[in-house]
């Protein structure tokens, strides 16, 4: 199998969750030798904290702008003066239930940010050898008990957040047929392990559980999600890139299926076994809380195509990504500390010398 090369890769959303660990992964385990411009707004899921260390171990290699996607001067600008070959677009509002509270973000950053940069890219197009997107298995909407995602499931999104991703990857398929350009597209399960913002189920409910705070589990706690390590996730977006059709759609799933509940509970046992007796078992801080609207039931992604196609398949357990997400957290207290209280934010101004992005819901 012939593999991509590529020297300057446009990579956004760089600081948030997935983003930061796709660009260690590229450095510090695939062995890529080129140039990463990382293009983050730094909203206030996105955390320059989450890439430290890479401008001085891996200096010119390693770029940051500070720039909105929906910016089309800034995106022109970055194409040309980093001679981007490649895109691993990232950049979105990510969190279901902040869609459901405002969801103008989403329609602006995911699709008319994602507009702007497939504008920028098609202008760029000679030189450009990939235009990659990373979008979201919620685009299908709702399984039933049965059943499983496949890349020919038709689209049936519940959420600001999952329409908003489900016109993005229509429009970047749509610039594929229009105009060539060199597209491919992955549709992941949920992603779970370090840097993650603690809004999301896993960070929040290891924070809570660590503090002996409620756990706050939507409904009956019934619904199911197919849970990936972000590892793995970075592997396989890799494998596309490197090897994808042109104009092809992955699905990338976990094949870990789990209910809430499951995971909350799992979640409990294990800081138990770390954190000791004070606020154990903490399985009794499960507190069932209204259910959010227009909850999906069930995502399971069939990751039949990527497995045989590219070889890539999911390495790590649920249960040994879960372990080390915990003991990750547990590490790094310092980094959620400031998440949290949004000293980070006032450490971005410092750097960067302005406020960016939405401060509200802060967990
Ligand atoms: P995240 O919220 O942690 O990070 C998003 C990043 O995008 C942040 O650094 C933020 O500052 C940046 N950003 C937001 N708006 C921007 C703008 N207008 N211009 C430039 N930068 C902007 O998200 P994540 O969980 O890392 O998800 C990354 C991508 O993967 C998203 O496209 C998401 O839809 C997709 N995805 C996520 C999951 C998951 O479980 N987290 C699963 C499947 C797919
Ligand atoms: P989340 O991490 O927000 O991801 P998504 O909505 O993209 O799947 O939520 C994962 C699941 O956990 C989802 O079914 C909603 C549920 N959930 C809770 O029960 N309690 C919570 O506090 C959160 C944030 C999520």
């Amino acid at each position: 199998m012939t593999l991509r090369h590529f020297e300057s890769i446009l990579v956004t959303g760089g600081c948030g969750f997935i983003g930061a660990n796709f660009i260690r992964y590229l450095f510090e385990c695939a062995g890529y030798e080129g140039r990463v411009v990382n293009v983050d707004k730094l909203t206030y899921a996105g955390n320059p904290e989450n890439l430290a260390g890479l401008s001085e171990g891996f200096g010119d290699r390693y770029r940051f702008v500070q720039a909105d996607i929906c910016d089309a001067a800034a995106m022109a600008e970055v194409f040309a003066r980093w001679k981007v070959d490649a895109v691993c677009h990232f950049a979105a509002e990510s969190h279901v239930d902040r869609s459901i509270v405002g969801p103008d973000a989403f329609v602006r950053t995911n699709v008319n940010g994602t507009f702007a940069l497939l504008e920028a890219a098609r202008r760029h197009r000679a030189h450009l050898v990939l235009f990659h997107h990373v979008s979201t298995d919620e685009v299908f909407g709702s399984l039933g008990p049965a059943g499983y995602f496949t890349e020919a499931t038709p689209y049936d999104p519940s959420s600001p957040y999952s329409a908003s991703k489900a016109a993005s990857d229509h429009l970047v398929r749509a610039y594929g047929r229009t105009y060539g350009l060199p597209v491919t597209v992955s549709n992941c399960s949920n992603n779970y392990g370090p840097y993650q913002f603690p809004e999301k189920l896993i960070p929040l409910m290891i924070l809570n559980a660590v503090e002996g705070k409620p756990l706050p589990v939507y409904g009956d706690g019934g619904n199911v999600r197919d849970w990936l390590f972000v590892t793995d996730h970075c592997q396989a977006i890799w494998a596309v890139m490197q090897t994808g059709r042109i104009g092809e759609t992955y699905n990338i799933g976990g094949r870990s299926e789990r209910n809430n509940l499951q995971v909350v509970e799992t979640l409990c046992d294990l800081i138990d076994r770390r954190c000791g007796s004070l606020d154990a078992p903490r399985q009794r801080l499960i507190t069932f809380v209204t259910d959010r609207p227009g909850h999906d039931r069930r995502y399971a992604i069939d990751c039949t195509k990527i497995e045989r196609e590219l070889g890539w398949h999911p390495a790590v357990t649920f249960e040994e990504g879960l372990a080390q997400t915990i003991d990750w957290y547990l590490a790094n207290t310092a980094w959620t500390r400031r998440v949290r209280s949004g000293a980070y934010r006032q450490w971005i101004d410092q750097q960067y010398g302005q406020a960016s992005g939405a401060r509200g819901m802060t967990p």
